[in-house]
């Protein structure tokens, strides 16, 4: 009787102890606890430059560039106000608080370099790591991780510093903006085969929230309409029974993990993929032996595991309760899997496998170029699922519709749907609620 006694006092206890930590979580997504190799993942998506440094510090000097002539680097240097310009985000957790009080009181200077290597000191600067000499005083090498692109921040502290929200692509990073820091361009025109001011222009017009992978491979620099070709950063998250990644299919997870880690950070790794060995179609591929790269040590390989546990264990983000009309999303979503046909492609059965996920481009009624150049051929049919999170930069793989609204306008007319505005409409919430 006692023991029973003692049992309930101890449970309600616990459950008082578990609603205290629920509300003093309340801002926060509660978390479920990570696996031992997702815990491995997390720290390595979030800091593991898998020795990019050489490469980013080696060849391109970015880390000079950050600290700016005043703090041993050269030109004006990169200020966090700069910074943030840029798209980089601040991870407002790894301020102390009196960095903090100093940002807001106005006294830790935002146009300031010097502030940014502060930041970076504090391994603040999302997906940018910097490495100090002993004294921990000169900046040495940065090199960059998988967070660079593939996190974002809420803004709760100020916009571009707040809380990190792994897995949300960064839609406002300009990658080409950043590369184009360097003071040594010419090895990478060099290697594309064009002169330094070309490869200056196209890295200007990829903007916000793109980058070309497959450039690197092809030296494609142009869509046949003659804009620049680049991709919308894509979410990390929502991959967990998606059998092919990228917008054209390349591989699982691990592969292009490593794909990524290997040929596009030049992190030093071992890689191998002969579909790369053509010279028509990879030409830079195949002159830089990208189809077969070996490193002693290899700093990749042996993480690939624990990075897609990571992956995998990412939350889907849901819209926001009142960002779309819950009533209309409901019957919106009727026709997603109804007359607008949406499902017919869009379900998790086809995801889960490689022989279904993919479309061609006549399906979708769109060009072939991007699909051309993955060894597949097609577009890859691409997970919905919070969609709401990612819908800066526009939709499909180069962002070309806008909004919602053009993505069913399109559909509508090449699939002959005749739907009614009603419809689009509703069917537009039910996009908006994913
Ligand atoms: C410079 C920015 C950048 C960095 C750094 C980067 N990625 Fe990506 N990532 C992209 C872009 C752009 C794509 C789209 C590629 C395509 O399909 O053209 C992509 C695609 C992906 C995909 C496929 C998503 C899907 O919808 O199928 C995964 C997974 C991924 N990246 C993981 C990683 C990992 C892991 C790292 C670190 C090892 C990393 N990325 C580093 C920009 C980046
Ligand atoms: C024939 C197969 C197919 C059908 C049918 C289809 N889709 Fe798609 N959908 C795709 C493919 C493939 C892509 C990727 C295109 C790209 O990235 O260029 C895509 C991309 C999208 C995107 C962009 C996602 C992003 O993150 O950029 C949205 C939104 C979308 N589809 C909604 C719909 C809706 C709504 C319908 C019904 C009206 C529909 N789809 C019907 C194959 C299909």
């Amino acid at each position: 009787m006692l023991y029973r006694k003692q049992a309930i006092v101890i449970m309600v206890m616990v459950s008082l102890f578990a609603l205290t930590q629920c509300i003093k979580d309340l801002p926060h997504f509660p978390e479920p606890p990570l696996s031992k190799p997702a815990k491995e993942g997390k720290q390595i998506f979030r800091f593991d430059t898998f020795g990019d440094e050489e490469f980013w510090s080696g060849l391109l000097h970015i880390d000079k560039a950050i600290a700016g002539a005043n703090n041993g680097g050269f030109g004006p240097g990169v200020s966090p106000q700069t910074a943030l310009a840029v798209g980089l985000k601040v991870d407002a957790e790894a301020i102390p608080a009196e960095v903090a009080a100093g940002i807001k009181s106005g006294a830790v200077k935002l146009d300031d370099p010097a502030t940014t290597l502060t930041l970076l000191k504090l391994n603040a600067v999302i997906g940018v790591k910097g490495n100090f000499d002993e004294k921990g005083q000169q900046l040495k090498t940065i090199g960059i991780t998988c967070a660079v692109c593939h996190s974002t921040v809420d803004n709760s502290f100020a916009p571009g510093i707040g809380r990190r929200l792994d897995g949300w692509p960064n839609r406002d990073l300009d990658v080409g903006a950043i590369i184009s820091l360097t003071d040594n361009a010419q090895p990478i025109a060099d290697l594309l085969h064009v002169d330094e001011p070309t490869l200056r222009t196209v890295l200007g017009e990829w903007g916000p929230g793109k980058f070309a992978a497959v450039l690197f491979m092809d030296g494609k620099a142009l869509r046949p309409d003659g804009k620049v070709a680049a991709n919308l950063i894509p979410a990390a998250f929502g991959l967990k029974d998606v059998a092919l990644t990228t917008y054209t299919g390349w591989g699982d997870i691990s592969y292009w993990n490593a794909f990524v880690a290997n040929l596009e950070m030049h992190g030093k790794g071992n890689f191998r993929d002969t579909r790369l060995n053509d010279p028509v179609k990879y030409p830079i591929a195949v002159e830089n032996g990208f189809f077969n790269v070996m490193n002693d040590p290899d700093l990749i390989t042996s993480k690939l595991r624990a990075l897609r546990e990571y992956q995998h264990s990412l939350r889907v983000p849901r819209a926001a309760p009142g960002t779309y009309n819950f009533t209309a999303a409901a019957k919106g979503k009727s026709l997603f899997y109804g007359k607008a046909k949406c499902g017919t492609c869009h379900s998790e059965e086809r995801y889960r496998h490689a022989s279904t996920i993919l479309s061609t481009a006549e399906e979708i009624g769109i060009d072939d170029f991007e699909a051309k150049r993955s060894p597949t051929g097609k577009y890859r049919i691409t997970p919905l699922a919070g969609l709401s999170v990612r819908s800066k930069g526009g939709f499909y793989h180069d962002g070309r519709f806008p909004a919602i609204a053009d993505v069913i306008d399109h559909y509508d007319k090449h699939m002959k749907l005749n739907l009614t505005s009603d419809e689009k409409n509703k069917l537009a919430e039910y996009l908006k609620s994913l």
